[in-house]
């Protein structure tokens, strides 16, 4: 009699239950009220030009510095509930922006300046590889995290859905951790990612000419915790541009570092509702989001203006650094 292999659990939405926080109702007053007064003082400006003053939400910086610990140490990611009373577009990107804040120091995301980032598909008929940023798109089944554009690390990442998607979308999340324990056994692969790759500032550079650094695509932290920096097209593109193709030895490893991460045993899936925040320490995972089906034709959406039900999937990004701003 043969004995079927015992099903393994996938690690679909969120195995440990501190990933998950839902603000009390007192935090969740103090972000709704300061929501509302940052909506009435500056009703035009660009969420991510307000300065901000947690101050008078004194349970929810509580609540913030309470459950650090996760995206930092434990699990390295959490999502936040949404908090009731904040419907609109713009309300939601104000509580990301009141979060990215509570976190850290909302970094620049592109050569205008920009902290805040509306993630939504533009229309746009390039492809990555023909040179869109992934946050213009709706392409899926890109393995990366984020700090791929420039070599300052991502203490934080934040994801937060204005407007879900018609259906799909979900969020991936790869542990780097798990993945670098299977590549433990395969020292010839870890050797050439630990090795350096050639990146490009994509979006980043104020110079008409691209602009490239050199990273590992796995490397260690100071207590020996691996890290990770990596889009396998961008990585590809900035070799092509330099001359520099990729090797077949880097090839391979890529190949195979792409299959490790296909497993489902090396990932979580996160689906967002409206209104929630997914926030995830950005060098400990690879992320990638799923395909997904819109309400309505792509075009630019106003969240000062449109209301969420007109609008197609549409999410926040930010980045926030624990590091102060550099002087000068
Ligand atoms: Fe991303």
């Amino acid at each position: 009699m043969s004995i079927a292999p015992a099903l393994s659990r996938p690690r679909t939405l969120l195995a440990p239950d501190e990933a998950f926080h839902t603000f009390s109702s007192q935090a969740g007053g103090e972000v709704a009220a300061y929501v509302k007064e940052l909506g009435n003082s500056s009703p035009a400006a660009r969420v991510d030009s307000l300065d901000v003053d947690l101050s008078g939400c004194p349970t929810f910086t509580a609540e913030v510095e309470a459950s650090r610990a996760v995206i930092d140490s434990t699990a390295h990611f959490i999502v936040y509930d949404r908090i009731s009373g904040l419907d609109s577009l713009r309300d939601q990107a104000l509580y990301a922006w009141l979060l990215g804040a509570a976190l850290g120091r909302p970094m620049v995301q592109n050569t205008d300046g920009w902290r805040l980032i509306e993630v939504y598909d533009r229309g746009d008929h390039r492809t990555i590889a023909e040179g869109a940023r992934y946050h213009q798109t709706k392409q899926g089944s890109y393995m990366h995290n984020d700090a791929v554009n420039d070599v300052d690390p991502i203490d934080y990442l934040l994801l937060s859905c204005g407007q879900a998607a018609h259906l799909g979308g979900e969020s991936i999340l790869v542990d780097i951790k798990t993945v670098h324990d299977v590549l433990t056994g395969h020292p010839d692969v870890l050797e050439v990612l630990t090795g350096d790759f050639w990146f490009e500032k994509r979006g980043m550079s104020r110079s008409a000419e691209p602009e490239f650094f050199r990273s590992p695509v796995i490397r260690y932290s100071a207590d020996g915790e691996p890290l990770v920096r990596y889009f396998r097209t961008y990585i590809e593109v900035a070799h092509e541009k330099l001359g520099e193709p990729l090797t077949e030895r880097q090839r391979r490893a890529l190949d195979f570092f792409d299959a490790v991460h296909d497993q489902s045993s090396v990932q979580y899936r996160v689906l967002l509702g409206q209104g929630q925040t997914l926030v995830s320490a950005d060098d400990r995972f690879l992320h990638t989001r799923t395909a997904f089906v819109d309400r309505h034709q792509p075009r630019e959406i106003d969240i000062a203006v449109d209301r969420p039900e007109d609008v197609n999937r549409c999410m926040y990004r930010i980045w926030s650094s624990k590091q102060p701003a550099a002087a000068g």
